[in-house]
């Protein structure tokens, strides 16, 4: 119809109907298919959450065991892909080189996008779930100067992509078990968040039949931003700037307040959430279990601790409902785990593409429409052309 209703940022707007995740912002739950949140980060592997939230169901023993047998077998990237990577300059954001990988994977999988059964759909999914990690992986050695390398299918999902990650030429690895908990639980609670900017992002780009991998390529854009997963890296930042600037959280308290500086409190505020962050309490209370089993003191933790309380007393962030949310303590645990700061939001992506392929999925088995808002026009009436020497 002609009559439009402007939404600016969708704050009001549902775009889908969907049976994956629920969220109650008022009362802070999440639930991935109907399972708490709190319940599937104290016991539930990753690989399971990745299960559940595609197919719908907890896997039994044999659905996941077929199911990781199956991502295993797709666990290779084509070796033209390291030239690509080579290409890229060693200072480029993790983010940008992620994104150009995993589009650059559709032109190595092109039957990848032909999703027209459920089968073939299947393939795809698992042919990414194998194949992203390595990309993930090689990001990161990249950055620290490492060969690049392949997995160990020995290995459990998140162990194998841990060495893949941190394995030294000519060391043996080794890893300590809180380590790959620790990660296991970060990947779920970034799981799936419904609607948010990179799942819309996703179903967007997908509803116009581009394949999974060139829709996830799109997510991974769309998260990159500080706004959204980028987060978690301009949160260290912010906490590491001040420590250097002598540990004085009120004065960011004020700047975050000035309505005339850009600078906002970065980990703090939720569109949807606006009491708390049930993501951000878990990861709060991991904070504190990692480093302490790890033996690790970082006084960024402190300082956080600090800006959050100094955040919830003031009427600035009550009457506004702003409370940390997933990105505030996440970086510390990463950073804990020698994850170097650039490359917490490719975490976040790993963590958030089980959610992603979900969604689109879901989109794709629903037929929905393509994705095409529409706009109320601001700009000038029919003018007369104007030749170039009239100008
Ligand atoms: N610091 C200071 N003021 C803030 C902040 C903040 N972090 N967040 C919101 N506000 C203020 C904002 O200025 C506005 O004030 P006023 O009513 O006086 O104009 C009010 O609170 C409402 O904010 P909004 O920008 O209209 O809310 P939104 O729903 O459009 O934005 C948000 C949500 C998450 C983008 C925003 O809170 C923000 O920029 N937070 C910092 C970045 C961040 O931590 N992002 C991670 C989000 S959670 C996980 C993820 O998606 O990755």
């Amino acid at each position: 119809s002609n009559v439009i209703t402007l939404d600016p940022g969708y704050k009001n707007t549902g775009s889908c109907e969907s049976a994956i995740t629920f969220l109650d912002g008022e009362k802070g739950v999440l639930r991935y298919r109907g399972y708490a949140i709190e319940d599937l980060a104290e016991k539930a592997s990753f690989l399971e959450v990745c299960y559940l939230l595609i197919f719908g169901e907890l896997p039994t023993k044999e659905q996941l065991s077929k199911f990781h047998k199956d991502i295993k077998e797709q666990s290779i990237v084509d070796e033209d892909m390291k030239r690509i990577l080579d290409g890229f300059p060693k200072s480029a954001h993790p983010m940008g080189v992620l994104a150009s990988l995993t589009n650059a994977l559709v032109a190595f999988n092109p039957s990848s996008v032909n999703v027209d059964s459920e089968e073939d759909m299947y393939k795809a999914i698992v042919k990414i779930l194998g194949k992203f990690p390595v990309l993930v992986a090689w990001t990161m050695r990249k950055k620290m100067s490492l060969p690049l390398n392949y997995g160990d299918t020995s290995l459990g999902y998140i162990e194998n992509i841990h060495k893949m990650m941190f394995q030294k030429p000519n060391e043996e690895y080794k890893v300590d078990r809180a380590v790959i908990e620790a990660l296991d639980k970060l990947l779920i609670l970034h799981a799936d968040h419904e609607q948010n900017c990179s799942t819309s992002t996703v179903r967007i780009v997908g509803s116009s039949h581009s394949g999974l991998f060139a829709s996830l390529s799109a997510g991974i854009a769309a998260l990159w931003g500080p706004l959204h997963g980028g987060a978690n890296q301009a949160v260290i930042e912010m906490l590491e700037a001040i420590k250097a600037d002598g540990g004085d959280t009120s004065k960011y308290i004020l700047k975050a307040k000035d309505k005339d500086d850009s600078f906002r409190l970065m980990g703090f505020g939720h569109r949807v959430y606006k009491n708390f962050d049930p993501r951000a309490r878990i990861i709060k209370k991991a904070a504190d279990e990692v480093l302490g089993e790890l033996g690790i003191e970082d006084p960024v933790l402190d300082i956080a601790k600090g800006l959050e309380k100094v955040a919830l007393e003031d009427e600035y962030f009550k009457s506004r409902n702003l409370y940390p949310n997933v990105d505030f303590y996440s970086g510390i645990i990463y950073r804990a785990l020698g994850i170097p700061t650039d490359m917490f939001t490719v975490m976040f992506a790993l963590g958030r593409l089980p959610g992603w392929i979900a969604q689109w999925k879901e989109m794709r088995l629903r037929k929905e429409p393509i994705g095409r808002p529409r706009q109320v026009y601001t700009g000038y009436t029919l003018r007369s052309f104007k030749t170039m020497s009239d100008r």
